[in-house]
Protein backbone atom coordinates (compact mmCIF):
# COMPACT_ATOMS: atom_id res chain seq x y z
CA UNK A 1 0.00 0.00 0.00
CA UNK A 2 1.30 3.28 -1.05
CA UNK A 3 -0.17 6.47 -1.11
CA UNK A 4 -0.87 8.63 -4.36
CA UNK A 5 2.14 10.78 -3.46
CA UNK A 6 4.65 7.78 -2.57
CA UNK A 7 5.28 9.36 0.29
CA UNK A 8 3.88 7.19 3.03
CA UNK A 9 4.17 3.20 3.04
CA UNK A 10 2.20 1.58 5.08
CA UNK A 11 2.82 -2.04 4.76
CA UNK A 12 5.18 -2.89 7.69
CA UNK A 13 6.30 -6.05 5.49
CA UNK A 14 6.67 -4.22 2.53
CA UNK A 15 9.26 -2.11 4.58
CA UNK A 16 10.67 -5.02 6.59
CA UNK A 17 11.96 -6.47 3.22
CA UNK A 18 13.06 -2.88 1.74
CA UNK A 19 15.43 -2.25 4.48
CA UNK A 20 16.87 -5.51 5.14
CA UNK A 21 18.72 -5.47 1.43
CA UNK A 22 21.20 -2.99 3.32
CA UNK A 23 23.18 -5.85 5.75
CA UNK A 24 24.58 -2.93 8.40
CA UNK A 25 20.80 -2.18 9.09
CA UNK A 26 19.08 -5.56 8.60
CA UNK A 27 21.83 -6.75 11.47
CA UNK A 28 19.38 -4.65 13.51
CA UNK A 29 16.08 -5.75 12.35
CA UNK A 30 14.68 -8.36 14.58
CA UNK A 31 13.39 -11.53 12.44
CA UNK A 32 9.99 -10.38 11.23
CA UNK A 33 7.28 -12.94 9.44
CA UNK A 34 3.87 -13.66 8.18
CA UNK A 35 2.18 -14.85 10.87
CA UNK A 36 0.34 -17.87 11.18
CA UNK A 37 -0.35 -20.41 13.37
CA UNK A 38 3.14 -22.41 12.10
CA UNK A 39 5.67 -19.12 12.11
CA UNK A 40 3.81 -18.16 15.73
CA UNK A 41 4.51 -21.52 17.39
CA UNK A 42 8.66 -21.72 15.56
CA UNK A 43 9.26 -18.29 16.68
CA UNK A 44 7.62 -18.40 19.97
CA UNK A 45 10.23 -21.64 20.67
CA UNK A 46 12.97 -20.10 19.47
CA UNK A 47 12.68 -16.88 20.65
CA UNK A 48 10.45 -17.02 24.07
CA UNK A 49 9.06 -13.73 23.85
CA UNK A 50 7.55 -12.08 20.49
CA UNK A 51 5.65 -9.40 19.22
CA UNK A 52 2.40 -10.20 16.64
CA UNK A 53 0.69 -6.78 14.93
CA UNK A 54 -1.24 -5.95 11.73
CA UNK A 55 0.67 -5.78 8.56
CA UNK A 56 -1.06 -2.28 8.44
CA UNK A 57 -1.35 -1.15 11.46
CA UNK A 58 -0.94 2.65 13.88
CA UNK A 59 -1.30 4.02 17.29
CA UNK A 60 0.04 0.56 18.55
CA UNK A 61 -3.89 -0.93 18.14
CA UNK A 62 -3.91 -4.53 17.72
CA UNK A 63 -0.59 -5.22 18.99
CA UNK A 64 0.10 -8.46 21.03
CA UNK A 65 3.13 -9.70 22.79
CA UNK A 66 3.19 -13.16 23.02
CA UNK A 67 5.26 -14.94 25.58
CA UNK A 68 6.05 -18.56 26.11
CA UNK A 69 7.16 -19.76 29.64
CA UNK A 70 7.64 -23.70 30.01
CA UNK A 71 6.95 -25.24 32.86
CA UNK A 72 3.88 -22.78 33.59
CA UNK A 73 0.64 -24.71 33.94
CA UNK A 74 -0.51 -22.24 31.10
CA UNK A 75 2.20 -21.32 29.27
CA UNK A 76 1.36 -19.20 26.43
CA UNK A 77 0.46 -15.69 27.73
CA UNK A 78 -1.16 -12.83 25.55
CA UNK A 79 -0.28 -8.91 26.59
CA UNK A 80 -2.65 -6.50 24.95
CA UNK A 81 -3.68 -2.99 26.24
CA UNK A 82 -3.49 -3.77 30.05
CA UNK A 83 -5.13 -7.22 29.70
CA UNK A 84 -2.29 -10.39 30.01
CA UNK A 85 -4.44 -13.83 29.14
CA UNK A 86 -2.99 -17.27 29.31
CA UNK A 87 -3.39 -20.27 27.59
CA UNK A 88 -2.62 -24.32 27.54
CA UNK A 89 -1.41 -24.46 24.25
CA UNK A 90 -0.12 -22.82 21.02
CA UNK A 91 -3.66 -23.90 19.25
CA UNK A 92 -5.91 -21.75 22.08
CA UNK A 93 -3.09 -18.88 21.85
CA UNK A 94 -3.82 -18.93 18.24
CA UNK A 95 -7.73 -18.79 18.29
CA UNK A 96 -7.43 -16.09 20.48
CA UNK A 97 -5.34 -14.23 18.33
CA UNK A 98 -7.46 -15.49 15.46
CA UNK A 99 -10.18 -13.91 17.15
CA UNK A 100 -8.95 -10.45 17.62
CA UNK A 101 -7.27 -10.39 14.25
CA UNK A 102 -10.38 -10.45 12.67
CA UNK A 103 -8.92 -11.55 9.50
CA UNK A 104 -6.32 -8.89 8.82
CA UNK A 105 -3.18 -9.88 8.05
CA UNK A 106 -0.45 -9.82 10.22
CA UNK A 107 3.60 -9.79 11.40
CA UNK A 108 5.25 -12.02 14.33
CA UNK A 109 8.53 -10.52 15.50
CA UNK A 110 11.02 -11.46 17.60
CA UNK A 111 10.39 -9.52 20.70
CA UNK A 112 12.88 -7.25 21.91
CA UNK A 113 13.31 -6.90 25.81
CA UNK A 114 12.72 -3.14 25.96
CA UNK A 115 15.15 -1.37 28.73
CA UNK A 116 12.59 -0.44 31.36
CA UNK A 117 12.54 3.06 33.74
CA UNK A 118 10.89 2.63 36.97
CA UNK A 119 9.37 -0.64 35.62
CA UNK A 120 7.59 0.97 32.51
CA UNK A 121 9.22 0.29 29.15
CA UNK A 122 10.50 2.52 26.41
CA UNK A 123 11.73 3.05 23.30
CA UNK A 124 12.98 5.67 20.89
CA UNK A 125 12.03 8.07 17.77
CA UNK A 126 14.43 8.64 15.57
CA UNK A 127 13.16 11.61 13.44
CA UNK A 128 15.27 11.49 10.05
CA UNK A 129 14.18 14.04 7.49
CA UNK A 130 14.86 15.53 3.94
CA UNK A 131 16.71 18.50 4.65
CA UNK A 132 16.62 21.76 2.31
CA UNK A 133 19.91 20.62 0.66
CA UNK A 134 17.66 17.25 -0.29
CA UNK A 135 19.77 15.14 1.91
CA UNK A 136 18.70 12.92 4.90
CA UNK A 137 19.09 14.39 7.90
CA UNK A 138 18.36 12.99 11.84
CA UNK A 139 16.64 15.85 13.39
CA UNK A 140 15.02 14.71 16.59
CA UNK A 141 15.81 11.89 19.13
CA UNK A 142 12.98 11.17 21.64
CA UNK A 143 12.59 8.60 24.08
CA UNK A 144 8.52 7.22 24.48
CA UNK A 145 8.04 5.37 28.02
CA UNK A 146 5.19 3.07 27.93
CA UNK A 147 1.66 3.51 29.69
CA UNK A 148 2.23 1.16 33.43
CA UNK A 149 1.16 -1.85 32.58
CA UNK A 150 1.32 -1.91 28.66
CA UNK A 151 3.46 -3.57 26.18
CA UNK A 152 3.29 -0.40 23.50
CA UNK A 153 5.19 3.17 23.66
CA UNK A 154 2.84 4.49 21.29
CA UNK A 155 1.57 8.04 22.11
CA UNK A 156 -1.54 7.15 22.00
CA UNK A 157 -1.41 4.59 23.96
CA UNK A 158 -1.28 6.71 26.93
CA UNK A 159 2.72 6.42 26.53
CA UNK A 160 5.13 9.23 27.60
CA UNK A 161 7.61 11.14 25.58
CA UNK A 162 10.81 12.35 27.11
CA UNK A 163 14.44 13.61 26.52
CA UNK A 164 16.41 10.29 26.16
CA UNK A 165 19.31 11.63 27.73
CA UNK A 166 17.03 11.60 31.33
CA UNK A 167 16.74 7.88 30.61
CA UNK A 168 20.31 7.04 29.90
CA UNK A 169 21.92 10.21 31.65
CA UNK A 170 20.93 7.80 35.29
CA UNK A 171 22.15 4.19 33.44
CA UNK A 172 25.58 5.85 31.04
CA UNK A 173 26.62 8.85 32.33
CA UNK A 174 26.38 12.24 30.55
CA UNK A 175 29.11 11.43 28.02
CA UNK A 176 27.80 7.57 27.67
CA UNK A 177 24.47 8.92 26.93
CA UNK A 178 25.26 11.42 24.00
CA UNK A 179 27.33 8.22 22.80
CA UNK A 180 24.29 6.00 22.40
CA UNK A 181 21.94 9.13 21.58
CA UNK A 182 24.90 9.16 18.47
CA UNK A 183 24.49 6.15 17.75
CA UNK A 184 21.05 5.99 17.32
CA UNK A 185 21.13 9.10 15.03
CA UNK A 186 23.28 7.12 12.92
CA UNK A 187 21.27 4.09 13.00
CA UNK A 188 17.88 6.31 11.90
CA UNK A 189 20.24 7.80 9.08
CA UNK A 190 21.16 4.28 7.67
CA UNK A 191 17.62 3.01 7.91
CA UNK A 192 16.24 6.21 5.85
CA UNK A 193 18.69 5.92 3.35
CA UNK A 194 18.20 2.23 3.08
CA UNK A 195 14.22 2.67 2.98
CA UNK A 196 14.64 5.37 0.41
CA UNK A 197 16.15 3.28 -2.10
CA UNK A 198 13.20 1.64 -2.51
CA UNK A 199 10.46 4.11 -2.39
CA UNK A 200 12.52 7.25 -3.94
CA UNK A 201 9.85 9.52 -2.76
CA UNK A 202 9.40 9.52 0.75
CA UNK A 203 10.96 12.05 2.56
CA UNK A 204 10.22 11.53 6.25
CA UNK A 205 11.06 8.61 8.73
CA UNK A 206 10.50 8.10 11.79
CA UNK A 207 12.49 5.15 13.08
CA UNK A 208 11.50 3.31 16.26
CA UNK A 209 14.47 1.70 17.76
CA UNK A 210 14.01 -0.55 21.12
CA UNK A 211 17.23 -0.58 23.13
CA UNK A 212 17.21 -4.74 25.00
CA UNK A 213 18.97 -5.35 28.28
CA UNK A 214 22.39 -5.00 26.87
CA UNK A 215 21.65 -1.91 25.22
CA UNK A 216 21.43 -3.21 21.48
CA UNK A 217 19.34 -1.31 19.26
CA UNK A 218 16.95 -2.78 17.60
CA UNK A 219 15.07 -1.20 14.46
CA UNK A 220 11.14 -2.12 15.57
CA UNK A 221 9.28 -0.27 12.84
CA UNK A 222 9.89 2.53 10.25
CA UNK A 223 7.23 5.07 10.03
CA UNK A 224 6.91 6.91 6.97
CA UNK A 225 4.59 9.53 8.29
CA UNK A 226 6.10 9.95 11.74
CA UNK A 227 4.59 12.94 13.96
CA UNK A 228 6.15 16.00 13.67
CA UNK A 229 4.45 17.28 16.60
CA UNK A 230 6.11 14.59 18.93
CA UNK A 231 8.68 17.04 19.54
CA UNK A 232 7.22 19.41 21.51
CA UNK A 233 7.04 17.82 24.52
CA UNK A 234 10.80 18.21 24.53
CA UNK A 235 12.06 21.14 27.38
CA UNK A 236 14.77 22.46 24.50
CA UNK A 237 12.56 23.80 21.54
CA UNK A 238 15.35 23.99 19.09
CA UNK A 239 14.77 20.22 18.36
CA UNK A 240 10.56 21.13 17.69
CA UNK A 241 11.73 24.29 15.33
CA UNK A 242 13.82 22.55 13.41
CA UNK A 243 11.51 19.05 13.06
CA UNK A 244 8.94 21.60 11.78
CA UNK A 245 10.61 23.62 9.49
CA UNK A 246 11.65 20.84 7.92
CA UNK A 247 8.25 19.48 7.41
CA UNK A 248 6.53 22.25 6.37
CA UNK A 249 9.16 23.31 3.35
CA UNK A 250 8.26 19.29 2.86
CA UNK A 251 5.14 20.13 2.78
CA UNK A 252 3.75 18.07 5.15
CA UNK A 253 2.26 19.97 7.58
CA UNK A 254 0.84 23.54 6.61
CA UNK A 255 2.12 26.64 6.93
CA UNK A 256 1.49 28.56 10.37
CA UNK A 257 -1.73 30.56 10.34
CA UNK A 258 -2.33 30.60 14.48
CA UNK A 259 -5.26 32.56 14.16
CA UNK A 260 -7.34 30.07 11.75
CA UNK A 261 -8.86 27.67 14.26
CA UNK A 262 -10.06 25.23 12.22
CA UNK A 263 -6.31 24.63 11.49
CA UNK A 264 -4.90 24.52 14.91
CA UNK A 265 -7.93 22.24 15.33
CA UNK A 266 -6.78 19.63 12.83
CA UNK A 267 -3.36 20.06 14.14
CA UNK A 268 -3.95 18.94 17.13
CA UNK A 269 -5.48 16.03 16.50
CA UNK A 270 -2.87 14.87 14.33
CA UNK A 271 -1.28 11.71 15.08
CA UNK A 272 1.74 8.83 15.42
N1 LIG B 1 9.43 -6.65 18.34
C1 LIG B 1 9.12 -5.81 19.32
N2 LIG B 1 9.82 -5.84 20.49
C2 LIG B 1 9.52 -4.97 21.49
N3 LIG B 1 8.54 -4.05 21.43
C3 LIG B 1 7.82 -3.98 20.30
C4 LIG B 1 8.06 -4.85 19.19
N4 LIG B 1 7.16 -4.56 18.22
C5 LIG B 1 6.40 -3.56 18.69
N5 LIG B 1 6.77 -3.20 19.95
C6 LIG B 1 6.17 -2.14 20.79
O1 LIG B 1 4.89 -1.85 20.28
C7 LIG B 1 4.84 -0.51 19.76
C8 LIG B 1 3.94 -0.46 18.53
O2 LIG B 1 4.44 -1.31 17.51
P1 LIG B 1 4.68 -0.78 16.03
O3 LIG B 1 5.42 0.51 16.07
O4 LIG B 1 5.27 -1.88 15.27
O5 LIG B 1 3.19 -0.57 15.49
P2 LIG B 1 2.30 0.77 15.45
O6 LIG B 1 2.88 1.78 16.34
O7 LIG B 1 0.92 0.35 15.68
O8 LIG B 1 2.43 1.28 13.99
P3 LIG B 1 2.76 2.79 13.57
O9 LIG B 1 4.04 3.16 14.26
O10 LIG B 1 2.86 2.67 12.09
O11 LIG B 1 1.63 3.64 14.06
C9 LIG B 1 6.30 -0.15 19.51
O12 LIG B 1 6.49 1.23 19.55
C10 LIG B 1 6.98 -0.87 20.68
O13 LIG B 1 6.85 -0.14 21.87
MG1 LIG C 1 5.07 2.55 15.83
Amino acid sequence: MINRKGMHIANKWAKTVAVARDPSVAAHVPDTRRMNRKSLAKMLDRYGMIYVKPVSGTFGRGVMRIERSPGHRLPYSCHAGLDIKRFASVDKLYGHISRTQRRRPYLAQRGVHLLKTNGRRFDIRVMVQKNPAGAWEPTGVIARVAQRGKAVTNYHAGGTPVALSRLLGPKLGAAGASRAEGRLRALGLRSARALARAYPRINMVGADIGLDTRLRPWIIELNTSPDPYLFRHLKDKSTHRKVMRYARLLGRIPAPRTKDRTLVAKRTRRKR
